[in-house]
């Protein structure tokens, strides 16, 4: 998985510590079902290891993120970890789906969501992966856009990502979703966030505003 979220992988997680957050969002909602015109976004399973490993094990994924490919073992081990659904200590919650594209069913990759509570809001660190076969088609920018409505609805003020200077195709899709380049740093990529709009639902999750450091 690309490693703009730590969606349940703390060994990719160029987010964590980005924003301070506060407890409580581990009761937020489950991942649904979610459909676009030509994709469908399935939760993750522990099971969807073995028909995704294929599709990362193409080092070509990793140029801009640092990570490597995975065994099947080692995917699996990740899988069971980001299905748990939020960080261990209740301040994040993790939201991962694969994406298959809906005609054949075909899975053709995967994104990710971590929500946090933080004393203005609810923030979603996205993150998104397309297998190289399956790229330029517009699917990654497809997905993430049915997954920023949702998470929208679910009380979302902020969508951000962190991002490699230079990965021209994630900016892309970033800059589809409304976002826009920060002065933020970490790890070497440039957090791109959205403006924050004020959510219908607020602060959902039952989320306990509290007062806190920004990094
Ligand atoms: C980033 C990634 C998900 C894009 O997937 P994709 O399905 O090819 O993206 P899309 O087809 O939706 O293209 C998005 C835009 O980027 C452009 N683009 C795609 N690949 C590009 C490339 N290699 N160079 C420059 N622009 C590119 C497209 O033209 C499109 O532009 P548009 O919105 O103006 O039409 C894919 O390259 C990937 O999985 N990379 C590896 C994982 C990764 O790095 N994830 C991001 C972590 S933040």
């Amino acid at each position: 998985m690309p490693t703009a979220t730590s969606s349940g992988d703390s060994s990719s997680s160029p987010v964590a510590g980005s924003w301070c957050s506060v407890s409580g969002v581990e009761d937020g909602p489950a991942a649904p079902v979610l459909r676009s015109e030509r994709l469908l976004l399935e939760p993750l399973k522990v099971g969807h290891a073995e028909e995704m490993a294929p599709l990362l094990a193409d080092p070509g994924l990793y140029a801009f993120t640092g990570a490597s490919p995975v065994t099947l073992d080692e995917l699996r081990r990740r899988y069971e970890r980001q299905v748990r659904g939020h960080s261990e200590d209740g301040h994040q919650r993790w939201l991962n789906w694969i994406v298959r594209l809906e005609q054949t069913g075909a899975p053709v990759g995967a994104v990710q969501a971590t929500m946090t509570a933080h004393s203005d809001g609810l923030a979603a660190d996205l993150a998104w992966l397309i297998a190289v076969p399956h790229q330029r088609r517009g699917y990654a920018t497809e997905a993430a856009t049915v997954l920023a409505r949702w998470l929208r609805e679910q009380g979302a003020q902020v969508l951000a990502a962190n991002i490699h200077p230079r990965h021209e195709a994630s900016m892309h899709v970033a800059r589809a979703l409304g976002m826009t380049p920060t002065d933020e740093v970490i790890d070497g990529e440039i957090r791109w966030a959205t403006a924050p709009t004020q959510s219908r639902h607020g602060a959902s999750f039952g989320a306990e505003s509290r007062s806190c450091r920004k990094p």
